[in-house]
């Protein structure tokens, strides 16, 4: 399926297309969030099953994602977009009457991911950047250049499970006593693959390295976490949430969440007193077949929850 709608940049296969339109059940009269709108793949899915009453609200990080996101609203009345981050979902008065279904498709899209200029990938030399958002807070290049050598280790150790984090910060902070700024993706990459240990690892040495800048750099993590609280006050009695997670850290805060919410909760202080209700029922754990992460390898980490929002008002 085509992402559609991308202009020059690559297009973006929507991950588990299928299952995340089973997973949010759509009504035809009702309103969804799709807070990750990307190139809008799995948001032109909930499109084509709303009746003229359904409401599509759409959020991006990313300028190029809500450039495609404005063109969408320009052709169809039922759909609006704001920019900014999903765990601003509650902030968003369109939103404030209940939603049927919301939807979060964790991490980096394909074009993200695919143009250099971004300064996502360590294959492809471009600006060491890394923002979801370029016009918001610090890129890769400019944390690197003043992060203390313990803060490096501790998110290359944090966000991406890396056991060389302290030989790789250390030659980040000798680099930077030299006479060349590091500026770019391939010297970081190169930087890293030189202190690395030769191992037989198929993967690229910058990998975890990589993965963990960017998912400090974007808040990746305290955003789901705020996102997961907002869609929990936003979503109606019966509403449906579907996270899609890449890798476990994330995975781990959706299942705990889910989790969390979908007991009862007694008050140790006040042991007679009726428990607080649940509020979600977990409905799915969802992984993609073999024959959708031959034809995109990048669906081989996801992982899908859903849950439904219980009938008991919080
Ligand atoms: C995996 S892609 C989504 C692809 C989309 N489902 C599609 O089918 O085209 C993730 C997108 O979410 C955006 N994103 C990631 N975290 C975000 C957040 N906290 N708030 C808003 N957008 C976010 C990224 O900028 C990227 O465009």
């Amino acid at each position: 399926m085509s992402a559609g709608g991308a202009g020059a940049t690559p297009a973006h296969l929507p991950v588990l297309f299928a299952e995340v339109m089973e997973g949010l059940a759509v009504k035809a009269d009702g309103t969804y969030l799709d807070g990750t709108f990307g190139r809008g793949g799995h948001a032109r899915g909930v499109l084509a099953k709303l009746g003229p009453e359904g409401r599509l609200l759409v959020m991006d990080k990313d300028p190029e994602a809500i450039a495609v996101a404005t063109r969408l609203a320009g052709e169809d009345a039922r759909v609006a977009w704001r920019r900014g981050s999903f765990a601003d979902l509650a902030r968003w008065p369109l939103a404030d009457a209940g939603l049927d279904g919301i939807l979060f498709d964790l991490g980096v899209s394909s074009p993200q991911l695919d143009v250099a200029e971004r300064g996502f990938s360590f294959g492809k030399d471009g600006p060491l950047d890394m923002r979801m958002d370029p016009e918001s807070g610090e890129s890769a290049a400019q944390w690197l250049a003043h992060a203390s050598e313990k803060e490096i280790a501790d998110v290359l150790w944090m966000y991406g499970d890396e056991r060389q984090s302290r030989r790789i910060a250390r030659a980040i902070v000798q680099f930077r006593r030299g006479d060349t700024p590091l500026l770019r993706t391939a010297q970081l990459a190169e930087l890293i693959a030189q202190v690395m240990p030769r191992g037989d690892s198929k993967i690229h040495p910058a990998t975890r390295s990589f993965q963990a800048i960017r998912i400090f750099i974007n808040r990746e993590l305290l955003d789901l976490e705020a996102g997961l609280d907002a869609a929990l006050e936003r979503l109606k009695p019966g509403g449906r949430l579907a996270v899609i997670s890449f890798h476990s850290l994330e995975d781990r805060i959706v299942k705990q969440f889910i989790a969390q919410h979908s007991k009862e909760v007694y008050d140790r202080r006040a042991p007679f007193a009726a428990p607080q209700p649940m509020r979600l029922k977990a409905l799915a754990r969802i992984k993609p077949g073999a024959a959708e992460v031959a034809a995109n390898p990048r669906a081989r980490s996801a992982v899908m929850r859903v849950a439904e929002r219980t009938e008991v008002p919080a």
